[in-house]
């Protein structure tokens, strides 16, 4: 009999998302009448039809596969030219940062991504993850053997938990001792809370210091408003020798449904062998994608293109409008009602505190059962997420106007 992969076996619960979709089912079924009033403010999944300019491209695109002159076959595995271009100079170039075209890779989502980075670091690294976290940088972690067992807390032994709390605003300071690999997300998923440019300096001083690599998830960089917050790692200097950056248009441009991401690796940035021989990490990362992956369709790369132009980048411009003006009344509605309220300024997300004597499970059934609205507990997300949930802003207006009325008439 064949053997399986036994870290599998150390992973805790269920993924967050299919296990709040497993209880709203249930509860749905079990409250017909309930479930006719749901509203989901759950998972961050986008609401709105996408921006006119990339349907456009799409049709345009889907002709051209309609014809053998036009028909594309495999791509490449990297991302086309003018797409990779078409990043660099707008998300960096455009803002004085040095990105070239071919530190740039195109993929079918940042999730994919920052699970896929770890073919190319190695298994002795000592890990630091900040607690609450998006779990999908300890999952993956767990998945490939780079952690221990989970302990009675759910915290897994060789991760170095970084923690987040009201006291430090939720941004993680570096530790006092030397790790090798460090997951930050700013603006952050789930807190909201996003780095100022001092906190991320403090993080590359650190890095550099240690020969420590910053894995940046910077998906929700699109919904800063507030000047003064940087929106790549990049912007700090230095960050090109110790920095990888995820982005995802996923939130942007409204695709997580269509699936496109990419992933700079700047060709400055190097590892080491257990030799000690310090090695780029850039030819290692082509290497994997051109054995592991295909590359994301011609017509969604050409819909991503079309983000760039000047319509679309009016109508990406006018979706987080619109999904800031939501959070700005989910804020409200739950000051209003009496909670600790933080995010939503520079996030689509806003994090609230359960009120005392509720953990995030019980406010998840609370605000469930009696406002019939999905939320995502914060204990999810780690320990020091116990006592907070998060409200997702993605989201008609009708239905976060009706979240925060709902959130108000809540008793607790
Ligand atoms: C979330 O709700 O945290 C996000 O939708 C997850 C993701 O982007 O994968």
């Amino acid at each position: 009999m064949a053997y399986l992969n036994e870290n599998y076996l150390k992973l805790k619960a269920g993924y967050l998302f299919p296990e709040i979709g497993r209880r709203v089912k249930a509860f749905c079924e079990g409250n017909p009448e309930a479930a006719k009033r749901l509203i989901r403010c759950g998972i961050g999944d986008v609401t709105e039809p996408l921006p006119a300019a990339v349907v456009a491209a799409m049709h345009r695109a889907v002709d051209e596969m309609a014809v053998r002159d036009t028909f594309k076959g495999y791509g490449p595995e990297q991302g086309y030219e003018w797409l990779r271009g078409a990043i660099a100079q707008n998300d960096y170039r455009a803002h004085g940062l040095e990105v070239a075209d071919d530190e740039i890779f195109v993929s079918d989502g940042s999730k994919c991504d920052c699970g896929a980075i770890l073919d190319i670091l190695g298994d002795r690294n000592r890990l630091a993850i900040t607690d609450p976290v998006y779990p999908v940088y300890v999952d993956t972690n767990v998945m490939v053997g780079h952690t221990g067992e989970a302990d009675a807390n759910g915290a897994y032994a060789g991760i170095h938990y970084l923690p987040c709390t009201q006291a430090n605003g939720f941004i993680p300071e570096p530790p006092q001792e030397a790790v090798d690999v460090v997951y930050l997300c700013s603006p952050n998923n789930p807190t909201g809370a996003a780095a100022t440019r001092e906190q991320l300096e403090a993080w590359v001083t650190y890095a550099r210091k240690h020969g420590a690599i910053l894995l940046f998830d910077a998906a929700y960089e699109a919904y800063i408003t507030q000047p003064g917050i940087p929106h790549s790692i990049y912007e700090i200097p230095g960050a090109r020798e110790c920095a990888i950056e995820f982005r995802s248009f996923s939130k942007n441009g409204g695709f997580t449904g269509v699936r496109c991401a990419f992933t700079v690796v700047p060709k400055t940035l190097k590892a080491k062998t257990v030799a000690g021989e310090s090695l780029p990490l850039h030819p290692l990362w082509s290497r994997r994608m051109t054995t592991k992956f295909n590359g994301v369709s011609y017509m969604v790369q050409r819909a991503a293109e079309a983000l760039y132009s000047a319509e679309g980048k009016a109508q990406v411009r006018a979706l987080i409008e619109h999904y800031m003006g939501n959070a700005r009344i989910l804020v409200a509605g739950a000051k209003a009602a009496g909670l600790t309220v933080l995010g939503g300024v520079n996030a689509p997300y806003i994090w609230v505190g359960a009120p005392a004597g509720y953990t995030s499970w019980q406010a998840f059934d609370k605000i469930l059962g009696e406002a019939n609205v999905v939320i995502t507990p914060g204990s999810g997300f780690g320990r020091n997420g116990e006592g907070w949930f998060r409200v997702s802003a993605f989201n008609s207006r009708a239905n976060a106007e009706e979240v925060s009325r709902r959130l108000q008439a809540l008793r607790w």
